[in-house]
């Protein structure tokens, strides 16, 4: 395979840009012809492709979101549409692609495959952790990370005022981003889409440290779990104590990438260029157990959900 192409797709995220370059700086290095498609697969049907080489990349590894630009394409689902993103790869010669995104892109992803013969490589990439053949995505540890210095930031100032705050975190409908803050960041309460919660046994529980001289409480709640202001009016009700809430939206899809993901977008940068020069079939690239395997796109879709079980129990002991 002498010609590829990358895109990056979904909800951008810290290492995207860090993919990129390591898809690149790989192809590059195997005497690949390597091309960038701007904001996902709406430009790609549009034929907004153009050869990059290695000054494309150069002083992009820490940088966040993406210098491909991405873009939701809903139209995508439409078999005419991917034909159209098919012929503008075949008129530009690239036999393979490297899509950089989360589950909706890796959808995508396969119908390019299974409808039009194309090799796809598919990097997870998104802040959700929301993946469930991989340990991880590119772009979790660095949001984790982004949400606990707001956590850190929110302590100082309720501890001071004696406040219960409530933050909420992306995920979509995955708790991952707020079990690992909450945990990290010493949450006293973390609500997740995956594990049921009781907001009276929550209030009670308030009301008791309040009287045993414990006065400021944190509750991480996940996207996916609940309304913040519902929650925060009932907690508020049956305490008698206000909650003050802060939506921590988009501040945490951005920054620089730290080491963990820089170092796993490396990994998984190279390992879809190796794939596709060796003539693999498409397939999506995780990492297991700190290896980096390959599982088709099916098994992707059938992917048991995973919850850290053992660690949610933790944040439970932790945090009393
Ligand atoms: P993410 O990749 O982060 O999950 P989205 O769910 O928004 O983000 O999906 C990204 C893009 O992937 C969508 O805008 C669409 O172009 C494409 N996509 C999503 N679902 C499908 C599907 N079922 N079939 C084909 N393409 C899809
Ligand atoms: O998938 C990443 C993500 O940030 C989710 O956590 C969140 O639900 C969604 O994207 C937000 O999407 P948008 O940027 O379109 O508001």
């Amino acid at each position: 395979m002498d010609r590829i192409a990358v895109l990056t797709s979904g909800g951008d995220a810290p290492g995207m840009n860090a993919c990129i370059r390591a898809v690149v700086r790989t192809a590059l290095n195997s005497k690949m012809d390597i091309y960038g498609v701007e904001r996902g697969y709406a430009g790609l049907v549009k034929g907004e492709i153009n050869r990059l080489n290695t000054r494309s990349v150069s002083d992009m590894i820490h940088r966040g979101g993406t210098f491909l630009n991405t873009a939701r394409c809903p139209d995508f689902t439409d078999i005419e549409v991917q034909r159209a993103a098919a012929e503008a790869l075949s008129a530009y010669g690239i036999e393979g692609l490297v899509v950089i995104g989360g589950d909706g892109t890796f959808r995508g992803a396969k119908d390019l495959s299974d409808n039009f013969g194309i090799k796809v490589m598919g990097i997870p990439c998104t802040i959700d952790n929301d993946l469930y053949y991989t340990d991880f995505t590119v772009g979790f540890d660095t949001a984790v990370n982004t949400v606990l210095w707001a956590i850190n930031n929110l302590r100082d100032t309720f501890h001071s005022h004696d406040r219960v705050g409530l933050l909420e975190v992306m995920g979509r409908n995955c708790g991952d981003i707020a079990l690992y803050a909450g945990v990290a960041g010493g949450a006293e309460y973390v609500l997740v889409p995956e594990i049921p919660y009781d907001l009276d046994k929550i209030s009670a529980s308030i009301k008791k440290s309040y009287l045993r001289g414990k006065t400021s409480n944190m509750i991480i709640l996940a996207e996916g779990a609940g309304n913040r202001d519902e929650i925060a009016d009932y907690v508020a009700k049956k305490t008698g104590i206000g909650v003050k809430v802060t939506n921590f939206g988009h501040i945490q899809r951005g920054g620089s990438p730290n080491m963990a993901d820089r170092i796993l977008a490396a990994r998984f940068g190279y390992k879809a260029v190796e794939l596709l020069k060796d003539g693999h079939e498409s397939c999506a690239i995780g990492i297991k157990d700190n290896k980096v395997i390959t599982v088709s796109f099916d098994e992707v879709s059938k992917a048991e959900k995973r919850f850290d079980n053992e660690l949610y129990k933790i944040a439970q002991v932790l945090g009393l």
